[in-house]
């Protein structure tokens, strides 16, 4: 009861002191606010509803620039500047005659401005929630709701292009993991988002209000109405709802407001006006319901929670947790990144012996493995993680087992009984250690690891010299994909089973049914498609093979078996019976990337950008992750299959080794296809497994912009490119993407992700190898956690 009164008490006490600053809500040029202890340091609304002004940052001598709830305890901010909200004691904000709102520190240096050139006549404070900036023709030339921080008020408006950033945390006001976005073609959508490099991954809500065939019933604003009611409406005056009108709270009576909440819910909350106890706000709706956290077919990447993080199911909304062994970097973050307590080194000094397992029940990072092993006991499973440097954790079920490394992505509680996570730790630092910990800058696990993979590359340049004029003796030799071990790094053969079958000649002939149906011809023979048992298979029939006898054939296949990937086409068996060479493949049902990029209806950017990455993924693998390295050689949208995911498939890799020299498939002894081969093999330079990095980077080139790479023609027949490179260095350089994705909506939509990926592109295609990214980088890049510079010219040779 005391309680009550004295709440009481202070709300008209609150209401008194306003009221004593209160003018009209108008605010004349020249009037300035200090950020100081005093409370009235605010312009208020006209009923007192808001107010406009410094808000003390609980617990710092720092003040918000921001607008907020007056009459309510809570003083719920709705308001912020995007680019800077924190200000030390002795700021000021003034409304100036010329530039609107002007934020200094307190040397006067100007911290954000509201831009609005032009004569200002007055501010007023709206009642609405809305700061706005008047001229002398009377019309608003700045307003607040058209900058929105993460909240939507009632009246407010969002138009197509608007953004609405969550925060960062509870009490962290930066942008946050989540975005919602009023795309161009009318949709709304929320979709995870890099904090880092402010790119966004995928789309985890969306309002479905695009309409492809006819524009004019697309999305064109997004209203939250004054009832609390938020809805779509359409060009065409229809009304697509997303919240429901709740007549049961009347505007009367409560307060509303939509946020994207720092969970990355779309949430529609009311709040009483005049609670006789203290209220809090109650969510009236939200979305998306459930899904955050789920896996959907091929989408892996919802990113719920922090790197490390792991997203509970059993809850409405996204509720994370760090698993057994992992501590949260932030306290005040509970959603964000996780850190381990154990930190993995790859120094040679570091003993492995009092390195252990502990088992964390159903817990699961789908898409965070990066190599899969079969037929392994338990012990096997994690004697490998131990001897790897790079293993974090492994994921073991029904004798496979699943190597992880840090950081962990889209991590899920639950629905996974069978598999069981073993997460290294060093005894002795059990149990973990959950004191709050100084947060660092994540990711740190992988100095570690760059140094050694520079120490690889280096090794590689060295013992990989290849003149030009020695190429048709060498590159025998630079096909062998040789066999390497770094400490720690790769496991031991014996702990890599593979399960591969040898077939008879006799066998495949049934199973293709005499080689009956043709599925593609590649360079090195003929591909059937066959029934081996229940299961589909692609029977490749080698038609130019070394002739060195059985036990090479076999040692290489079998190293081509050892490599499981889900970016690769696994190798089943094979067949060598006198001059028969036949390898079976699991069958691959979506056909080629070419087929797929080059063929009527442009795929989709989001399917596209996932394409690219399977396959840096898949090409990684093979440089620096397999047993045996690997360089393809022959990186083309032909090499690549989709499966019935769209996940994408490199195939013929390893198959180099297999090719007679003599009969080597092209003339000039260079191997590869026009248009995808790097420079070097023309020069005399030492050819690397950057070769691959260059015709990846033309592949991705392509796949942004859905064109091949060797002519560029447009719809009028006119040539405007010799090749796809320069053309994307030209859009790069001139500032216009759209034009290399044809004014592709869902791209530019994505223009920071799009920018990120040309950028990657040209770094790939570098005509200086020691330029170009290894793969590893190229992932870390395309996945925004490492920074991708400036690329340089990619042909400061040539001038075209
Ligand atoms: C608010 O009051 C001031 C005088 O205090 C007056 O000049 C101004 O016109 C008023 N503005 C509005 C919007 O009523
Ligand atoms: C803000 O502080 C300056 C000097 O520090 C003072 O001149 C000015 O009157 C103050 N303004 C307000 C609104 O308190
Ligand atoms: C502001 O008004 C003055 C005259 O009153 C005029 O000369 C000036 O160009 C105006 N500035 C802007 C930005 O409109
Ligand atoms: C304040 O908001 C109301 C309701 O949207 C509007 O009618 C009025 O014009 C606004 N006042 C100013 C000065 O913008
Ligand atoms: C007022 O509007 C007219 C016509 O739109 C424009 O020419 C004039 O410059 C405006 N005046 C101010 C002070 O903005
Ligand atoms: C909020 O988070 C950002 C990004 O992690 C950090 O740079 C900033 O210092 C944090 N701000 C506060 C007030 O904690
Ligand atoms: C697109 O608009 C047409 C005509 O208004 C309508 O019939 C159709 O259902 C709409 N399609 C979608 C996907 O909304
Ligand atoms: C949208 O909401 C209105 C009332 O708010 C309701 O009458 C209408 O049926 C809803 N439409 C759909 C498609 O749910
Ligand atoms: C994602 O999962 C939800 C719930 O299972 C389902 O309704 C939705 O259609 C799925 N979306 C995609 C794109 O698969």
């Amino acid at each position: 009861m005391a309680l009550i009164l004295n709440f009481i008490l202070l709300t008209f006490l609150q209401v008194f002191l306003v009221a004593a600053q209160q003018t009209n809500g108008s605010i004349p040029v020249g009037a300035s606010l200090n950020a100081t202890d005093n409370n009235v340091a605010a312009w208020v609304s006209p009923s007192g509803d808001f107010a406009f002004g410094f808000k003390k940052v609980e617990g710092k001598d720092d003040f918000m620039l921001s607008i907020w709830f007056d009459k309510i305890r809570d003083k719920t901010i709705v308001w912020y500047p995007q680019d800077i909200h924190v200000v030390s004691r002795g700021s000021k904000v003034e409304l100036t005659g010329g530039r609107g709102l002007i934020l200094s520190d307190p040397q006067g240096r100007e911290l954000w401005s509201s831009q609005s050139i032009a004569n200002v006549s007055y501010g007023f404070m709206n009642d609405t929630g809305n700061f706005v900036i008047v001229d002398r023709n009377s019309s608003n030339i700045w307003e607040s709701f058209n900058h929105p921080a993460d909240t939507m008020l009632p009246t407010q408006v969002l138009r197509r292009g608007g953004v609405i950033n969550s925060k960062l945390s509870e009490t962290n006001f930066s942008k946050g993991r989540f975005q919602l976005q009023f795309l161009e073609d009318g949709n709304v959508v929320c979709k995870s988002r890099n904090i880092d490099f402010d790119f966004t991954y995928n789309t985890y809500f969306e309002s479905s209000t695009s309409n492809r065939s006819n524009p004019l019933n697309a999305g064109s604003q997004l209203i939250f109405d004054p009832t609390g009611y938020l809805y779509i409406l359409r060009g065409d005056g229809q009304i697509s709802n997303l919240s429901l009108r709740n007549t049961a709270l009347s505007p009367q009576d409560y307060y509303y407001k939509t946020t994207l909440d720092s969970d990355g819910m779309l949430t529609v909350y009311s709040h009483l006006k005049n609670p006789t106890e203290y209220t809090s706000w109650e969510d009236i709706w939200f979305v998306p319901k459930k899904f955050l956290c789920f896996l959907n077919g091929t989408q892996y990447d919802s990113r719920a929670c922090g790197f490390n993080n792991v997203c509970n199911l059993d809850t409405d909304r996204p509720n994370c947790e760090c698993p057994q062994g992992f501590s949260l970097l932030d306290p005040n973050d509970p959603n964000g990144d996780c850190k381990p307590d154990l930190t993995l080194s790859c120094e040679a000094s570091e003993s492995n012996e009092d390195i252990d397992f502990m088992a964390v029940a159903n817990v699961n990072w789908p898409g965070s493995d990066y190599m899969q092993i079969r037929s392994v006991s338990e012990q096997e499973c994690k004697d490998g993680c131990k001897e790897d440097c790079f293993c974090a954790v492994v994921m073991y079920n029904d004798n496979i087992c699943w190597k992880m490394r840090l950081p962990l992505f889209n991590g899920r509680r639950g629905l996974m009984q069978m598999t069981k996570a073993l997460v290294k730790y060093r005894k002795g630092e059990n149990p973990p250690n959950n004191s709050p910990n100084i947060p660092q800058k994540f990711p740190r696990e992988r100095k570690g690891h760059n140094t050694l993979i520079i120490i690889i590359s280096t090794l590689l340049g060295c013992a990989m010299v290849v003149n030009v004029t020695l190429i048709g003796v060498i590159c025998f030799a630079f096909f062998v994909s040789y066999r390497k071990k770094v400490k720690n790094h790769y496991p031991s053969s014996k702990f890599v089973n593979t399960n591969m079958t040898h077939f008879t000649y006799q066998e495949l002939v049934k199973a293709t049914e005499v080689f009956n149906e043709e599925l593609g011809r590649g360079s090195f023979g003929i591909v059937y498609k066959g029934v081996i048992g229940k299961n589909i298979v692609a029977v490749k029939k080698l038609d130019r093979v070394i002739d060195d006898g059985e036990k090479e054939f076999e040692a290489e296949v079998n190293a081509i078996a050892r490599t499981h990937h889900k970016n690769l086409v696994q190798l089943l068996g094979y067949c060598d019976e006198g001059e028969q060479r036949l390898l079976v493949y699991e069958y691959v049902s979506n056909g080629t990337l070419a087929h797929f990029l080059f063929g009527d209806d442009r795929p989709s950017w989001k399917q596209r950008i996932d394409i690219a990455l399977g396959i840096a993924k898949g090409l990684s693998y093979l440089h620096e992750e397999c047993i045996t390295q690997v360089i393809h050689c022959d990186i083309k949208p032909q090499n690549i299959l989709l499966d019935d995911h769209y996940n994408a498939k490199i195939s013929d890799f390893g198959l180099a080794k297999l090719l007679k020299i003599n009969e080597s498939h092209t003339n000039t002894g260079i191997r590869g296809t026009k248009g995808y081969v790097a420079p070097e093999w023309f020069r005399n330079t030492p050819v690397t497994v950057k070769v691959d990095v260059y015709s990846f980077g033309v592949l991705l080139l392509e796949i942004i912009s859905c064109r091949k790479t060797v002519k560029v023609i447009d719809q009028s027949g006119v040539e405007y490119g010799s090749i796809l490179t320069d053309w994307a260095w030209e859009c790069y350089q001139g500032r216009v993407l759209n034009a290399f994705v044809e004014n592709d909506l869902e791209a530019i939509d994505d223009y920071k992700k799009l920018t990120t990926y040309v950028m990657v592109g040209l770094w790939c295609v570098q005509e200086n190898p020691s330029l170009r990214p290894t793969m590893r980088q190229v992932i870390q890049m395309l996945e925004g956690v490492i920074k991708v510079s400036e690329p340089s010219c990619p042909f400061p040779f040539f001038v075209s």
